[in-house]
């Protein structure tokens, strides 16, 4: 069964508090620090309902966006500021071509984790290399691995309130497997109305977390150069046991 699928319909309530505007800024000021070239296009890979694609669009970026799930596209087009801009794409970031070079490359939102195994996880960097112009900037945040280890992923409960009187709840369960760094979350939504569960969504996310010695020797071996990792919540920190999210930034 494929993820991001009914789990899409929640997509956007469930992480109504997750900051896009902030994050777009930090976006744009890692550009205006780190890249040789003026950033006027950006590939968007695994860029689910358009958080960031189409705040960056709005800003006047030209944005790319690709999604697995046709759910997150279709979600993602909705919200689109202008007819032309973003184009969202229904793709796998590891293969998918476009004729292009962009001037940076973003994977936000864990993205990456979602490519477990070393297969995976390099076909994604070397597309992202062959999709950026020389001197442009990758940009991912991941899963920090020394943290997941130190911190260790517990079960969640959350509550979420919708329109007509419906709740959401979703049981978010985590299974490590310090063998092979990752993290299989089993997600339950229930959607309840009047004591009545009117949709029920499980899926289970496989999470792999990273240790930065392997993100340097994978971009490399994708013809990539990493440049620096910070804590995802504060970029002028660098990662600690307890950052559990960092954003990598990563030149051509
Ligand atoms: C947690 S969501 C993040 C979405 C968006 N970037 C955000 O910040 O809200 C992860 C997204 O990655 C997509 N995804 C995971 N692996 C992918 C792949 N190999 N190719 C394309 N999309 C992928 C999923 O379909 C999902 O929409």
């Amino acid at each position: 069964m494929s993820i991001f699928y009914k789990y899409a319909g929640y997509y956007d309530l469930i992480y109504k508090d997750k900051d896009y505007n902030r994050e777009c800024n930090m976006i744009e000021q890692i550009f205006s620090k780190f890249s040789d070239i003026e950033i006027k296009t950006i590939l968007d890979f695994g860029c689910g309902t358009g958080g960031h694609a189409n705040l960056l669009a709005n800003r006047g970026y030209k944005v790319t966006g690709v999604d697995l799930s046709d759910e997150m596209i279709q979600i993602a087009l909705n919200k689109r500021p202008l007819t032309d801009n973003p184009t969202f794409h229904k793709g796998d970031i590891k293969e998918i071509l476009f004729n292009q070079e962009f001037d940076a490359v973003i994977c936000m939102f864990a993205v990456i984790g979602y490519q477990v195994e070393n297969g995976d996880l390099i076909n994604t960097f070397k597309n992202a290399c062959k999709h950026l112009k020389k001197g442009g900037i990758f940009i991912f945040d991941c899963w920090y691995g020394p943290a997941v280890l130190n911190i260790k992923p517990s079960t969640r409960i959350k509550k979420f309130q919708l329109p007509d009187s419906l709740k959401l709840i979703r049981y978010a369960d985590p299974a490590i497997d310090i063998n092979a760094n990752l993290v299989r979350v089993s997600y339950d939504l229930i959607v309840i109305e009047h004591d009545i569960v009117k949709d029920y969504v499980s899926e289970i996310h496989k999470m792999r977390y990273f240790f930065i010695p392997e993100i340097k020797l994978m971009l490399q071996a994708s013809g990539l150069t990493f440049i620096s990792a910070y804590d995802f919540e504060n970029l002028s920190m660098e990662p600690t046991s307890n950052t559990w999210n960092i954003l990598c930034i990563v030149k051509k």
